[in-house]
């Protein structure tokens, strides 16, 4: 194995020279992990709309060009399968979606079609595609049905949604069961989970209405950080803490499927629930100036206030653990966007910071 390799997770060298098909590959979590594989020597195949921010983390990092990669619609069940096929990968992993719960409010219908049809859409063209031997598909903590108690919500526990964007990722995950209890079950050598992870931050999101991009836009900006939850916990990670983890599940499944197929949650651990307030405060610090200006909407639309994730699956069964704090996380994610705000490229910084997020993984 190449040094370089090392640096990136001696386990994850499995991936170098496997094929891999990603769908959402030009998002947030969908750039980050694609880099990644491509860096491990993975051949990558992407699937999803054009980015759109300016300042894209896709376009930044440059990866297009490494991946074979596809824009297209997954609500378009021929386009999707003529991809898959073509790449004839080994492994999936299934992060398109409207992940936003504001903007499933405005358009509760592009939720639903991307997030539930887009889902069974991608299931559809797994079912025929007799190469993919793993299957990570990503859904959400938001699939749970939320009864605001401090306990940790199991991957047993009720499924459910009162918005359309939790709603539509409990659906996703009762399609997901009906396809593996009809189809992927009797399937020999193909392991098959979806992936419950909480609140995600790190470099290079711009996402309407979440925290840290709003954070960032506000200081960039020289403007306040408008905050209107600032008691609202949520189970903030660093975006390569589930990564880690969708990689360690795709690997086991390779391995043993049926052991691995089913539900998996992956959040930080127990004492690491940060507050918006204790967020943005911790963002502040670390950029150097701000403010904070507290606007409490009386009308706002529901959003749950307590959501937290039981682990202990992921920790006992796959070995997999979170690395940092909330507070690192934050602090993490901040010198990301002030690295970059400062003239410093996406990749290195990226890279820089897979590698230090790897070696803590190792010294444990
Ligand atoms: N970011 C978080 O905190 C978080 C938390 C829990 C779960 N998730 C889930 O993780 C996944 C990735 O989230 P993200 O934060 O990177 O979101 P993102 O908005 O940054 O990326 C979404 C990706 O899906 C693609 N996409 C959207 N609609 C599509 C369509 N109709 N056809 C094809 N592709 C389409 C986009 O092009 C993009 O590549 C989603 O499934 C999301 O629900 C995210």
């Amino acid at each position: 194995m190449s040094t370089a390799g090392h640096m990136l997770g001696e386990k994850y060298s499995r991936f170098a020279g496997r094929r891999v098909f990603v769908t959402g590959h030009t998002g947030f979590k969908g750039s980050w992990l694609t880099f990644w594989l491509s860096q491990l020597g993975a051949q990558v195949s992407g699937y999803a709309l054009a980015p759109t921010d300016d300042e894209a983390l896709f376009t930044e990092l440059g990866v297009a060009d490494e991946i074979d990669h596809h824009v297209g619609d997954i609500r378009d069940l021929d386009t999707l399968r003529s991809a898959l096929t073509s790449a004839e990968p080994e492994i999936v992993f299934h992060l398109a979606a409207q992940p936003l719960v504001r903007r499933s409010y405005d358009d509760p219908l592009e939720t639903f079609t991307t997030n539930v049809t887009g889902g069974a859409n991608l299931l559809e063209a797994v079912r025929h595609a007799p190469s993919v031997k793993a299957l990570v598909f990503i859904t959400s903590d938001k699939c749970y049905e939320n009864k605001e108690w401090v306990w940790g919500y199991r991957e047993t526990d009720e499924l459910g949604g009162k918005d359309p964007y939790s709603a539509s990722k409990a659906a996703a995950e009762i399609v997901f069961r009906s396809y593996g209890l009809s189809y992927f079950s009797q399937r020999k050598n193909f392991g098959y989970a979806t992936t419950r992870a909480g609140n995600v931050i790190g470099g290079g999101d711009w996402s309407a209405d979440r925290l840290v991009p709003d954070c960032i836009r506000a200081l960039r900006g020289h403007k306040p950080i408008i905050i209107r939850n600032p008691r609202s916990t949520r189970p903030w990670q660093l975006v390569l803490e589930p990564l880690a983890g969708y990689m360690d599940l795709a690997l086991q499944l390779l391995d043993d499927p049926k052991g691995f197929s089913g539900a998996w949650n992956f959040g930080p651990s127990g004492q690491n629930f940060l507050n918006v307030e204790q967020v943005a405060s911790c963002i502040i610090q670390n950029w150097g100036s701000g403010a904070i200006r507290r606007e409490i909407d009386p009308n706002a639309a529901h959003e749950a206030n307590l959501l937290h994730l039981s682990i202990d699956k992921a920790v006992s069964q796959l070995g997999w653990r979170p690395r940092y704090t909330g507070l690192e996380a934050t602090e993490i994610t901040t010198k990301w966007y002030k690295r970059r705000t400062e003239g410093e490229g996406a990749r290195a910084i990226t890279l820089a910071q897979i590698r230090d997020f790897v070696a803590a993984m190792e010294r444990a």
